[in-house]
């Protein structure tokens, strides 16, 4: 079971990474265009909110089996004090829950303006962050901690 989340969670990224920017371009494209919010807008957007929160899902779940996690949990003091450790049990959780948490923010809120403009504005704003934090926190093959492309 570990292994076929952490593959799913793994490969889920490009998903959610490709959601997000096409979120995000079609967000500051209707912005700047002065364009209404159509279905397809708040279609796209509502896709890319589920897509993070499945991955935070799956996320969670990695986190109570994940033997490199637990070995962190089993003395923190040590796996501060490790790169490894401390981005497994700390970094990576915290930095993509505060992405999740205002991709959310970011879509509620667009939900809730009533002008077109707000809207996009909300989602452009919120996902972008979203997305940066996102990005920061992947272990990608050239990080300090390093995984697969896959
Ligand atoms: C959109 C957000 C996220 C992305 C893009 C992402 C991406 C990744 C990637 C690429 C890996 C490495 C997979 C591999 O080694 O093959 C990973 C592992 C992991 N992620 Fe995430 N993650 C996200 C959110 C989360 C969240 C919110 C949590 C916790 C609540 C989490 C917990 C974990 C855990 C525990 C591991 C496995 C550590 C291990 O046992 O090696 N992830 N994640």
């Amino acid at each position: 079971m570990y292994t076929g989340l952490l593959h799913l969670h793994s490969a889920l990224r490009y998903i959610v990474l490709i959601l997000l920017i096409a979120a995000i371009v079609q967000a500051f494209a209707g912005w700047f265009g002065n364009k209404t919010f159509t279905a397809s807008d708040k279609k796209l957007a509502l896709f890319t909110l589920i897509s993070v929160h499945i991955q935070l899902l799956i996320g969670i779940i990695l986190y109570f089996i994940s033997p490199v996690v637990q070995s962190a949990l089993a003395d923190m003091g040590a796996a501060m004090r490790d790169t490894q450790l401390r981005f497994w049990a700390v970094e990576h959780i915290a930095t993509n829950i505060i992405a999740i948490a205002l991709i959310t923010i970011g879509y509620s809120s667009a939900k809730r303006a009533y002008q077109d403009k707000a809207k996009f504005t909300r989602i452009a704003l919120f996902y972008l962050i979203g997305f940066v934090l996102i990005m920061s926190a992947i272990p990608w093959p050239f990080n300090r901690v390093a995984r697969g492309w896959f």
